[in-house]
């Protein structure tokens, strides 16, 4: 039996402390392990947890200060982690084949690809792998951002990251303090993720292989992405919040493997704009941006302030999904306790935001994201299946090119190394939900989008994918190289 909706409240992923602090960074340790959560009334729910934690902690960094992030794996398979939206050098970035082991592991497990079941089995492609533990290493030459942590594994990302492998990890910078946005206990991660039980309170997940050891892929009728019928938010089933009726800041993140979700308040505020929208995935917007609706794609993240002070105080303000049915048409709710002190803004400017200069992009690239054809596994991008070893763009650093997704159905589509900026979808501008520097950006079915991109620096690999995570586990990525 699940809880009954609203009633367990929001639990905010705990901060993690350094176990060092140097001059000029900031070190940590996570220890990936099995703990059993509690998430359904009487039943464990097994995870494998940053920190034994579902959502794992939050980290959180300042613009220029390096953070260095040693994850210990304890679990019973390989991992990686990836800094989703880190502008990352290309050995801590976590390409999917550059594996950690469990200690005592010898070998990658030679992961068998299944292409009837959408598994393309090249997780045994050797990449940079350890046994044990691997020390990743973060610049943070960047600006305040909404960034998170999790799983990428080459074949395994969709069950890794649905077993608990997610976190959250924020980015401050003096920029965005001068701005006198809501900060403290009133700046809250929503981490938004569906699931399914099993009667025993274990995740439901329809691996081929539950072990994440011998074969890749899911079940075929999941090959449009596996969904569940409860939504957690920072790991709890339909919470509650109690807020002072003032404003809040709130870091959306879409953490589902495949779900998108149109979020809502009901009831709305008796005027203005639902969210405030500040930023998004790669930081504050120039100015804010309202929304009734918030339209969120796996891995986008959506940084809004909402003003409880709209409501009477006793008000009970209830967070919708307009796209989902039955569980997973409800997501949260916040009860307006009492009136509160509020000496936060937001300024009708907030930051400088660079636009990179679309006749400067001599260059233009086509990827299309489809189905593969008969042979081919599940999804491929630009025609061609995944293949680790195999580079699909030589990209020169510090130019900027117009990149061109197009689409047959939805998909997220997600770009590693620098954000980019989306100068067209359709035969429009940019939409309501495409301001500022992005990371992902979600595809409508036959829709293309223009983006355009510019790679500062760091050499290397790096890859762009389908945030669905079984369309990724199942070919939908693509390599670039920069030099
Ligand atoms: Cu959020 Cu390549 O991933
Ligand atoms: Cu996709």
């Amino acid at each position: 039996d699940l809880p009954r909706a609203f009633t367990v409240p929001l639990p905010v992923p705990a901060v993690l402390e350094p176990v060092r602090r140097t001059a000029d960074a900031d070190e940590y340790e996570i220890v990936q392990r099995v703990a059993d959560v509690a998430i359904v009334p009487g039943r464990t729910t097994e995870v494998f947890g940053y920190a034994g934690t579902f959502p794992g902690p939050t980290l959180v960094s300042r613009r220029g200060r390096r953070t260095r992030v040693t994850h210990v794996n304890e679990l019973p398979v390989p991992t990686v982690v990836h800094l989703h939206g880190g502008h990352t050098p290309a050995a801590s970035d976590g390409f999917p084949t550059d594996l950690v082991l469990p200690a005592g592991m010898t070998e990658p497990p030679a992961a068998r690809g299944h292409a009837a079941h959408g598994g393309h089995g090249a997780g045994a492609a050797a990449g940079d792998v350890v046994s044990g533990r691997r020390t990743y290493d973060y610049p943070m030459q960047q600006r305040a951002a909404t960034l998170w942590y999790h799983d990428h594994r080459m074949d395994f990302t969709g069950p890794a990251v649905h077993r608990g492998l997610v976190g959250v990890h924020l980015v401050h910078d003096e920029e965005e303090e001068a701005l006198g946005l809501p900060a403290g206990e009133r700046d809250v991660p929503l981490v938004v993720c569906d699931r399914s039980f099993a009667e025993d309170g274990s995740f439901r997940y329809p691996a081929l292989d539950p072990s994440m050891l011998a074969e890749a892929g899911v079940l075929t009728e999941f090959a449009d992405g596996v969904l569940g019928d409860v939504v957690l938010v920072n790991g709890a089933p339909w919470p509650v919040l109690d807020v002072d009726a003032v404003r809040y800041r709130f870091r959306v993140l879409n953490a589902s493997n495949a779900r998108r979700y149109e979020l809502r308040l009901d009831p709305p505020p008796p005027q203005g704009p639902a969210f405030v929208q500040v930023g998004s995935d790669g930081g504050l917007l120039a100015a804010p941006v309202g929304h009734d609706v918030l339209r969120v794609a796996p891995a986008e993240r959506f940084d809004v302030v909402v003003d409880f002070a709209r409501w009477p105080v006793g008000s009970e303000v209830t967070v919708v999904n307009s796209l989902g049915e039955g569980g997973a048409a409800r997501v949260m709710r916040f009860r307006v306790v009492r009136r509160g002190r509020d000496g936060s803004t937001v300024p009708d400017r907030l930051v400088e935001v660079e636009e990179l200069p679309e006749e400067a992009a001599r260059t233009t690239r086509d990827f299309r994201f489809e189905r593969g054809r008969p042979g081919q596994p599940h999804w491929v991008v630009a025609g061609r299946p995944y293949d680790p070893a195999r580079v699909d763009a030589d990209v020169p650093l510090g130019q900027v090119e117009r990149w061109r997704f197009r689409s047959d159905l939805h998909h997220p589509v997600h770009v590693h190394l620098d954000p980019f900026q989306v100068v067209r979808r359709g035969s429009g501008g940019p939409g309501a939900y495409d301001a500022g520097w992005k990371d992902t950006v979600d595809l409508r079915p036959g829709q293309a989008v223009e983006v355009l991109v510019r790679f500062g620096d760091h050499a290397g690999t790096f890859m762009l994918h389908c945030h669905n995570l079984e369309h990724e586990d199942m070919a939908m990525m693509a390599n670039f190289r920069t030099a």
